[in-house]
């Protein structure tokens, strides 16, 4: 038995954890930033490091709390202190980093440093059984879109990634030029369910031959934006074009979210479905799983089309529960049990926090 305090700060979401034994949730509590960030259209570094700086603490508290215990004596309850430290701002992580060290240095226990998209991948199996292994991994948020081979639950590789854009940059990009707040994916996903996805074909991004699995997003980002602005002239900043949202009605700004919300979420089941085939195909690989993270995670369509693509398959798919999608601190004092549970290796207090994630390749 495994009692682990996660700690996550990567973006602008403040989160704290108990979670026993990788799986079992005791204590997961978030705090988001969007009201800070939303008059920017997106999330300001220098903000969303101060906000972890005031947040940290009474999350942390809360966390503890919550699992019917105080921070002084929660040391003892305590087996290992976990903290997200890569990749991500570097700021708002080092919040998170210096917090873990501290208590984790003041308590005696082990400190463990994870990666924040492997996480993601673990968010699926939270409050549930563990995943069906070896498994093809989807992560899909603000910042990242990423297919990994899932040997094990900590062995995980690199299939492909994004060239530009990430899915949820672009959902937030398509909701800034529809004139919709930050941020887009949940109010993107909203308003497509009114809207007709045929009304516009948006281009679903093909990156190389079908052995690439890299994305791109950029691409969909300009399609939508010259199909509600109308053809520019001029180039770049100066460009001037012909209209902007407010000559759209509400059904066809309904019908612009469905549109890019079908060829957005086309592309992912395109690239996992070839990830399947290329495991199977060139490594000799049979794939029993596919699980999903990451904000866009939460997507009602991502999530109606992944099931699709599972029963097609015939496998098994591991989605997280709504609160998990998003950042949170559950998935990371979920992932750190695997190395607790294997005794290292541990981090020492000169843990520091990095921009990017290293991911070994196929
Ligand atoms: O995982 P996350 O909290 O942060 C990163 O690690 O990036 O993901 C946030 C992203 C945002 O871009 C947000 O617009 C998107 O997830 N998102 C959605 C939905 N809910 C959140 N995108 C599409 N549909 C949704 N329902
Ligand atoms: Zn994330």
């Amino acid at each position: 038995m495994a009692l682990i305090l996660g700690i996550e700060s990567s973006c602008d979401e403040t989160s704290a954890a108990l979670v026993r034994d990788g799986r079992k949730v005791v204590s997961n509590v978030v705090a988001t930033q969007h009201e800070l960030h939303e008059e920017y259209g997106g999330v300001v570094p220098e903000i969303a490091s101060r906000a972890h700086i005031e947040r940290l603490w009474p999350v942390v508290d809360k966390a503890v709390h919550d699992a019917g215990c105080e921070r002084e004596a929660a040391g003892e309850l305590i087996d290992a202190v976990a903290v997200g430290n890569r990749p991500g701002l570097i700021g708002s992580l080092l919040v998170g980093v210096a917090a873990a060290k501290a208590l984790a240095w003041a308590w005696g226990k082990p400190l463990i440093g994870v990666d924040h998209i492997e996480a993601h991948l673990h968010a699926a199996s939270l409050g549930g059984d563990a995943i069906a292994m070896p498994a093809v991994g989807l992560v899909v948020s603000g910042g990242h879109t990423s297919l990994f081979f899932m040997e094990s639950a900590s062995r995980i590789r690199l299939m492909g990634r994004t060239i530009d854009d990430a899915i949820g940059e672009a959902f937030d990009k398509a909701a800034s030029i529809l004139g919709l707040p930050y941020p887009g994916g949940p109010i993107v996903d909203k308003r497509a369910v009114n809207g007709n996805e045929r009304a516009h074909r948006f281009p679903v991004a093909s990156v190389g031959d079908r052995a690439c699995l890299d994305f791109s997003y950029s691409g969909l980002k300009t399609s939508l934006l010259y199909a509600v602005r109308g053809k520019p002239v001029g180039r770049g900043k100066d460009a001037q074009f012909e209209r902007d949202h407010t000559a759209f009605d509400d059904a066809a700004i309904d019908d612009f979210c469905a549109s890019f919300q079908k060829a957005a979420v086309d592309a992912i089941v395109k690239n996992t479905k070839s990830a399947v085939d290329v495991l199977r195909d060139q490594h000799g690989v049979e794939v029993q799983s596919l699980v999903v993270g990451g904000g866009v995670s939460a997507n009602s369509r991502l999530r109606a089309e992944m099931e699709r693509l599972a029963d097609e398959l015939g496998l098994a798919l591991r989605l997280p529960a709504m609160g998990y999608c998003l950042d949170n601190a559950a998935m990371i004092a979920g992932y750190a049990w695997h190395r607790f549970a294997a005794g290292g290796p541990f981090d020492g207090l000169d843990l520091s926090p990095s921009p990017r994630g290293e991911y070994e390749g196929l």
